[in-house]
This record gives C-alpha cells, structure tokens and sequence, in this order.
C-alpha cells in the first residue's frame, strides 16, 4: 500500500515516522517545504510539491492539519488531493476539523469514484509519538477496515463511531470536556495557592479523588514548572471550541459553559499566548485574580 502525509507539524510528523517504521512506503508534503525535506532525507520518504501531488502517488492518503481552512484547501483547492484522487483512492483527515466539513469533503471525493474518512485523534504529541493516539472515526465500515491497519501503527483505541462527520463531532465533545478540566484545574490552582496551599499538594489531594482526571496527570509538569511549551497550542483548543460551538448551532445545542471557555481561550490569545499549551490557561485565571 502507498500512503501519502500531507502536513509535517508536532503531530504528523511522529505520525508519519510511525508510519515508516511500521513498513509503508511513504510520500509527504508540507506548507514549509523544508520540513518535508528534512522528513524525507531522515525517513526515505519520497517528497511532493503539492497535495495533488500525493494523491497521484498513493493509494491512501492521511492530512494532520490545522483546521478546516487548511483541509479545504489541501482537498478540494486549486492543486489539491481531489485533483489527485482516482477511482479507488482513499483521503483521510485526521485534523481536528468541522463535522460539517468532513460530510461535504466525503460527498465531493464520493462523487469521484474516492473515498473519505475523518478520523481526528486524541492522545496529544506524547502519543502521536509513542503511537497510542485514540482515534476516532467517521466514514464507511468498509472503508474504516481498509484504513484499520494503517490507525494501528499510530494509535492503540481505534473505533468506528459512525458516518462521515461522526468522528469530528465525538472530537469535538472530548475537546470540551478537556478544556473545561483545563478550566477547572486553573481555578483551583489559583483558589488554593491564593490560600496558602503548593499547587503540586492540591495535585496530590484532588487527584486521589472523585476530582482526579488526566489533565492534572498529563499536564502536571506544565502547571508546576509553569513552562508552557506546545503540546496542544491554545489557539488550536479555541478554533476547537469554536468547531464545537458551531456544531451546537448545527444540532440545536446549548453549549453555554464551552461558550465561556472559548472566549477566555480568546482572551489568552490577545495577550499573546495562543502559541502556548493550552493548560496556560491557568495564566489568564491567575490575571483575572491579578496575580
Ligand atoms: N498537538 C496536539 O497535542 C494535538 C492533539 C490532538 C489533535 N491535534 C490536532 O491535530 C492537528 C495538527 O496539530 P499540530 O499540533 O500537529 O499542528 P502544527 O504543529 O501546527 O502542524 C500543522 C502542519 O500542517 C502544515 N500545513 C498547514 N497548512 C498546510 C497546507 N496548506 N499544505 C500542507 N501543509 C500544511 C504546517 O506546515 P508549516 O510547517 O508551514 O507550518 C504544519 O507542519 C490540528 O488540527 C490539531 O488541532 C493536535
């Protein structure tokens, strides 16, 4: 099988390799042309100079892309997958993208004798590198099997939740419950350390309890350290939240606590920080306190 990566970034790279060492001939493109070049000249990759490109060369093709801008334009603008696409080619986007936008691009490439998937994942950079990524998919069942082989050499919970679409909209419900728990976790930093108690002890204690969740394990270093290196870029949480928000409209749902968190994720960006992790959060709670 010949599989094409488009987009280099903290995620698709180690994806990528995962990929290589896993055996698959691969070919890869990226905006910064270097990036591709230093993967290929590290991996053995074969390089593209545009997404068409890739899909001219291979039978599956992954994106690991900022947002729905970028994935419209790598499927279906001028040089994109699309125009690459042949009968039997399969496109998978796993970007954290818009439910609405993976249904239209699976209607387009269906159109074209193609198939799509959206398949977003969870897990953050430690397990695009480790190859633990959950990943959930949306697309046809048929072609969810066709790709399984590939998702296991990147991620280790692979689950088809439904039709085209479906796998954004559950990556759009796990982007809410972590950055309400950033949230929460960033209130009660500051809560304790305004009366006197170490954060790593509010840690220990809450961990230990109905309280505990992962954000306080995966990003423990980062609140302590208060070293906020990406990981995920609170920019790329916002556009989530703003991905969930305009789901809500779609469905007919009130978000109203995801409302509150995209603006204060807005509100971090303004002061500069949106190329941050997004558990630097806990800044803008501590400067609403005026720590
Ligand atoms: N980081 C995380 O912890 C995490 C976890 C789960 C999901 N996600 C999601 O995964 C996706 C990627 O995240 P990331 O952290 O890897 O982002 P990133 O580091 O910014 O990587 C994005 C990559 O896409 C490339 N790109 C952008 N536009 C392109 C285009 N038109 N054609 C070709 N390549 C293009 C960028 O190229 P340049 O080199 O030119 O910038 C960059 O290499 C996002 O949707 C994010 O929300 C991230």
């Amino acid at each position: 099988m010949k599989v094409g990566f488009v987009g280099l970034g903290i995620m698709g790279w180690p994806m990528a390799e995962n990929l290589v060492q896993a055996g698959y001939d691969l070919t890869v493109h990226n905006r910064t042309q270097k990036k591709a070049e230093e993967f290929a000249k590290k991996t053995g990759a074969q390089l593209a100079h545009s997404p068409k490109e890739v899909a001219e060369s291979s039978d599956v093709v992954i994106t690991m892309l900022p947002g729905p801008p970028e994935v419209e334009e790598v499927f279906l603008g001028e040089g994109g997958l699309i125009e690459g696409a042949d009968t039997g080619t399969l496109l998978i986007d796993m970007s954290t993208s818009s439910p609405m936008l993976a249904r239209k691009i699976a209607e387009v490439v269906r159109e074209q004798g193609a198939s799509a998937l959206d398949a977003p994942v969870s897990g953050g950079d430690v397990g695009a590198r480790e190859g633990t990524l959950s990943i959930m998919v949306g697309g046809e069942e048929e072609d969810f099997e066709r790709a399984r082989p590939l998702f296991e050499a990147m991620g280790k919970t692979i689950t088809h939740v439904g039709p085209s679409g479906a796998g954004q909209v559950v990556k759009a419900a796990n982007q809410i419950v972590v950055a309400l728990s950033i949230e929460a976790v960033s209130e009660a930093l500051v809560l304790g350390s305004r009366g006197g108690v170490a954060p790593e002890k509010i840690l220990d204690v809450l961990s230990g309890g109905l309280a505990g969740n992962r954000v306080m394990e995966v990003k423990r270093e980062k609140f302590l350290s208060r070293s906020f290196e990406p990981g995920g870029k609170a920019r790329y949480h916002r556009k989530d939240l703003r991905i969930a928000l305009e789901s809500g409209r779609e469905y007919g749902v009130a978000l109203p606590a995801t409302a509150l968190v995209e603006q204060f994720f807005g509100a971090l960006e303004a002061r500069g920080d949106g190329d941050l992790d997004h558990s630097a959060l806990l800044r803008l709670i501590e400067s609403l306190t005026g720590s």
